[in-house]
């Protein structure tokens, strides 16, 4: 840590390339040529993100040398059209410099096919234009199908897609989330897959998994001698994962009335989160060993009782100063909505590391602050020996894992505070990302799709991850439904509903400060 603090005050960004904790940024592996086809093109996620990350891809030239994309959607537009719209994407949201040779050549592997997805005349269109793609580019009849399109879709995609493979090449599918809508919709989609793919062509994404401070979790834990010793119920208090978004519906009403924050974020990101904090370490960094650790954690999860969670909604209230509605009154969503915007909740997991060491964890929209994080509690030392008050000052170690923004790590320590006599205060020892590396990190999808080009499927759930996180949710809104919940209950800008200050307040303890 104290070389992190020199490199960040040593020397200038410009000279990055002489930075020795650059070396590692430089482990690169190039992907076969393929052709990439987005289903759903049009919509939100391939223009904030998904062109986004392809276009940072090219600007660091990890795309192979032969490579294709393909649009595809409903939307009656032409390949220009698309094209233009993808380039007003990626400068709107890229995180680079727009480059216009750089976008240029990806600009030339791009098609848009116009097509309903029930309508054979558009999967021939489609299959025209991956041939032409084969042909101009030499893509090899390698395919990657992205179903970024809601999971009613995914199934006709499936189908079609897993017929009609190339006689030579390889083909992969990735399923964005919402991956169902509780257990027996989740399962459905894992069958319908496994009719066409093995599980080593299936990447359902969660995106947490692509972000560097999540994948940092494992090297903090299983590449640093101190931290696993200490990492179990002996030493640690409480962990407290928090998931905090200070947007409100950002025009999402139809999607999110049927979700809430426990099908948005709890099902996946959230439990994903827990499965990390608190697995074993895997015998290798691969997908069956990683995933394996994972699922593990995820069988040990007791059903949280009704008193241990909690769930909310947000009344008006100020952001940033700014007045903003409640959650009833944004746009497309009904006077009486009994959707939750917050959940919060105390799980244990249930083996010889963990038994009776909470877990709490809470996530809402409209809350004070974007904010990711994973605080490991340690338990307080005995009394110091020093005279009586000296401790005032002092709070219990806390490892606090800034997974966004801010990313990086902190411990809290207790030091003397300069002077007479042996006054304790709590002060932070911090690794920030910015600092140590000085370099922007990459967004989650290049990492993930990156990565699906190269077959890897270490950071995608597996089928019987996703279906283990669904029983946990459809039992928690199983048992919402015997009760209709007071809305709102929290007002927006807040930190949630009372009730889940009482819940740590119950057990003697509560949530971080900020
Ligand atoms: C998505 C949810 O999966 O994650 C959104 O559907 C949420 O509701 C988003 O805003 C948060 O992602 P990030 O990367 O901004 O934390």
């Amino acid at each position: 840590m104290t070389e992190v603090q020199d490199t960040r005050d040593a020397a200038p960004a410009e000279e990055v390339g002489e930075n020795p904790l650059l070396e590692g940024l430089r482990i690169r592996r190039t992907p076969e040529a393929c052709v990439l086809t987005i289903f759903g093109a049009s919509g939100d996620l391939t223009q904030r993100k998904l062109f986004p990350a392809l276009y940072a891809l090219a600007f660091r030239d990890l795309l192979p040398p032969q490579f294709g994309v393909v649009g595809a959607a409903r939307s009656a537009i032409d390949t220009e059209e698309f094209v233009e719209r993808m380039r007003a994407a990626v400068e709107e949201h890229g995180r680079d410099e727009f480059r216009q040779d750089v976008w240029d050549e990806l600009a030339a592997s791009v098609r848009y096919v116009s097509m309903d997805f029930k309508d054979e005349a558009g999967w021939q269109r489609l299959i025209d234009a991956l041939t032409e793609l084969d042909d101009e580019r030499g893509t090899g009849g390698n395919r990657v199908y992205y179903m970024a399109v809601p999971p009613s879709a995914f199934e006709g995609i499936v189908a079609h897609v897993g017929e009609r493979r190339e006689a030579e090449g390889w083909t992969r599918v990735i399923a964005e989330k919402p991956f169902g809508h509780d257990l027996a919709s989740a399962r459905a989609l894992n069958a319908t897959l496994a009719e066409h793919f093995a599980e080593e062509e299936i990447f359902r994404i969660d995106h947490y998994l692509g972000k560097e401070t999540v994948q940092n979790m494992l090297v903090l834990r299983f590449a640093n001698g101190i931290f696993e010793p200490v990492w179990n119920r002996q030493f640690i208090d409480h962990v407290q994962i928090t998931v905090a978004e200070s947007v409100g519906l950002e025009g999402r009403a139809s999607f999110y009335e049927e979700a809430g924050a426990v099908r948005d974020i709890v099902q996946n990101h959230l439990l994903q989160l827990v499965a990390l904090t608190a697995m074993e370490p895997p015998i290798a960094f691969d997908a069956e060993s990683v995933r394996t650790e994972k699922v593990k954690v995820l069988k040990s999860l007791h059903t949280p009782g009704p008193k241990h969670i909690i769930r909310g909604q947000y009344g008006p209230g100020l952001i940033e100063g700014e007045q903003v509605p409640g959650y009833r009154d944004e746009e497309g969503v009904g006077p009486e909505s009994a959707t939750e915007t917050y959940v919060g909740g105390k799980l244990y997991v249930d083996n010889w590391r963990w038994a009776d060491t909470p877990f709490y964890f809470r996530t809402g929209k409209r809350l004070p602050k974007r904010e990711t994080t994973i605080a490991i509690q340690f338990k307080r030392a005995p009394k110091p020996p020093f005279e009586a008050g000296s401790e005032d000052g002092l709070r219990p170690n806390v490892l606090l894992l800034h997974i966004q923004p801010d990313e990086g790590v902190s411990l809290a320590i207790g030091a003397k505070v300069p002077g007479q006599g042996m006054a304790i205060r709590t002060v932070h020892m911090d690794f920030l990302y910015g600092g140590a590396f000085r370099t922007g990190l990459p967004e989650a999808y290049e990492r993930l799709i990156l990565d699906c080009m190269l077959g890897d499927t270490t950071l995608f759930m597996r089928a019987d991850e996703v279906e283990e996180q669904w029983a946990l949710v459809d039992a928690v809104v199983a048992a919402w439904k015997r009760d209709r919940p007071s809305f709102p209950n929290y007002a927006a800008g807040s930190w949630g509903p009372a009730a889940a200050d009482d819940l740590l307040h119950r057990d003697g303890r509560s949530w971080r400060r900020h």
